[in-house]
């Protein structure tokens, strides 16, 4: 017998104050994975997920790993029940807040504020990823206030390191085949395409991220000694990097495009369908000028064109007021965004190549690795994603729609290859939430309207009958 979902909703209105309490808790936490000072910070947020999910009645583990701990946390559906097994993954890190100074309050003091929306929770982690992964949390806590019972077998699997490149992720999953296994996953990680229109993702770009020194002189120079005489490690640096991107944005790595498959009519046709207002997404960041490859529109380039972008460069005086130096070396981070069937092994390849085919007589270049992801594209047909445009139909008073997405999420293509089950992007976030940013928010209706459509897709799945999933496993 189904359970009602309106009590469930009901309790959810009741108890949104209470949300939002256990939303600012975890926000306090300043669980920074990529700096070890905040190591004993990261697990402590590891420890309060745990803690949380323990309360709401789930058979929960912190798991070490070489690098952040793993929480994995178990609950049975209803006894006698042929149910679906869902695995629900989020990540309790966050990306470090600089710069401080651009914050209007402290990163780690979330503070509800007014927003056009009507109010916004501001702190870092706040829709990246700790109040999108409270989304699901919440909704399991009001299932089991008001039934005692989840409508389906679920597990859940929060990671620490996303933010840093997830290192321990493909070991864990490798090691814990059986106990992780599922019908699907679900990710609350993405976006949605504006606030009252949900979305589900169903592409993401794949990410080829290295670091580069140049080395040149065994040591920093006085610019007026030695200015002249020998060729300057950041000026050269610099050269080389404006040659990466051509005037109509075009990348200049070797064999970049060659895998690139052009964009389908049909997809075409269902993305201009959307509506995207490019006027609107640039001038929110103060931007009048798009620039990018020419003939595609902007939607089509960040959601289905390769990038190559200079993340951060670094090398000499830095410090406040002047210096006049030549440093011997100088460091730039380069990640490329890939799209589907662009090999991640052979683009890394040809941008060392690149590099190094570059490299100035005398000096050497040191390379760093920070990680290789494939561009992803999930199965439309699924039973699990049908029934999630249900739930959030109903949720909503209107349709989803599948949407593309600019940004990299590796451990989907890792459940795919490691445990052999596809993932399902539902998010609540928003463009403007200012992820990776000073002042990131979250707006509370998106963290109400997120918990109540989790209460209504997990009623979903449990109404999945075993004749569609018969017929979707024989396609
Ligand atoms: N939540 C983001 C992914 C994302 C980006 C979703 C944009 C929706 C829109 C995730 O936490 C993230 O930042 N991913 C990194 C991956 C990288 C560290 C391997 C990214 O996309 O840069
Ligand atoms: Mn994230
Ligand atoms: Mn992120």
């Amino acid at each position: 017998m189904p359970l009602p979902l309106q009590p469930v909703i009901d309790h959810i209105e009741q108890d949104f104050d209470g949300a939002i309490q256990r939303l600012q808790d975890l926000l306090r936490i300043p669980s920074i994975s990529t700096d070890p000072t905040f190591n004993d910070q990261t697990r402590a947020a590891a420890q309060w997920v745990a803690d949380d999910l323990k309360g709401i009645g789930f058979d929960v583990s912190l798991r070490d790993t070489p690098g952040h701990p793993m929480v994995v946390a178990h609950h049975d559906g209803p006894t006698g029940e042929d149910v679906p097994h869902i695995l629900y993954y989020g990540h309790y890190d966050v990306q470090p807040p600089d710069p401080m100074e651009l914050w209007e309050t402290g990163p780690f003091e979330p503070t509800i504020a007014d927003s056009p929306h009507g109010k916004k929770i501001v702190g870092r982690g706040a829709v990246d990823d700790k109040g999108q992964l409270m989304t699901f949390i919440e909704a399991f806590r009001a299932w089991k206030k008001v039934h005692d019972a989840l409508p389906v077998k679920v597990t859940v699997m929060l990671e620490g390191e996303e933010e840093s490149g997830s290192p321990s992720l493909d070991p864990f999953l490798n090691e814990n085949k059986e106990e992780l296994a599922a019908d699907v996953c679900v990710v609350c990680d993405t976006a949605m395409w504006n606030i009252d229109t949900p979305a589900i993702t169903y592409m993401l770009r794949g990410l080829v991220y290295i670091e580069a020194t140049l080395h040149g002189p065994n040591c920093d120079l006085h610019s007026g000694v030695y200015g002249g005489s020998l060729r300057n490690p950041i000026n050269a640096l610099c050269k080389i990097l404006g040659e990466l991107i051509d005037d109509d944005g075009v990348v200049q790595i070797p064999d970049f495009y060659d895998d690139v498959l052009p964009l389908g009519d049909s997809e075409k046709a269902q993305w201009e369908s959307l509506g995207f207002d490019e006027s609107a997404f640039l001038g929110e960041i103060g931007i009048n000028t798009p620039f990018g490859e020419k003939g595609q529109s902007t939607l089509q380039r960040v959601w289905s064109r390769p990038t190559c972008d200079i993340n951060g460069i670094h090398g000499g005086y830095i410090g406040e007021g002047a210096k006049t130096v030549i440093g011997a070396h100088a460091t730039a981070k380069i990640s490329c965004r890939l799209v589907a069937n662009q090999d991640p092994g052979t683009i890394h390849e040809n941008l060392l190549a690149f590099l190094t085919q570059r490299t100035p007589k005398g000096y050497r270049w040191e390379f760093k690795n920070h990680g290789t992801s494939p561009a992803i594209r999930i199965p439309t047909d699924s039973p699990y994603l049908e029934a999630a445009k249900e739930g959030l139909k109903e949720t909503y008073g209107r349709p989803a729609v599948l949407i593309g997405c600019g940004g990299s999420i590796p451990l989907v293509g890792s459940i795919q290859q490691i445990l052999g089950f596809e993932s399902l992007l539902v998010g609540f976030g928003l463009d403007d939430d200012r992820m990776h940013s000073p002042n990131e928010k979250f707006e509370l209706r998106c963290l109400q309207m997120g918990i109540k459509s989790h209460a209504a897709i997990l009623n979903r799945f449990a109404m999945i009958s075993q004749e569609a999933l018969a017929s979707a496993s024989s396609m």
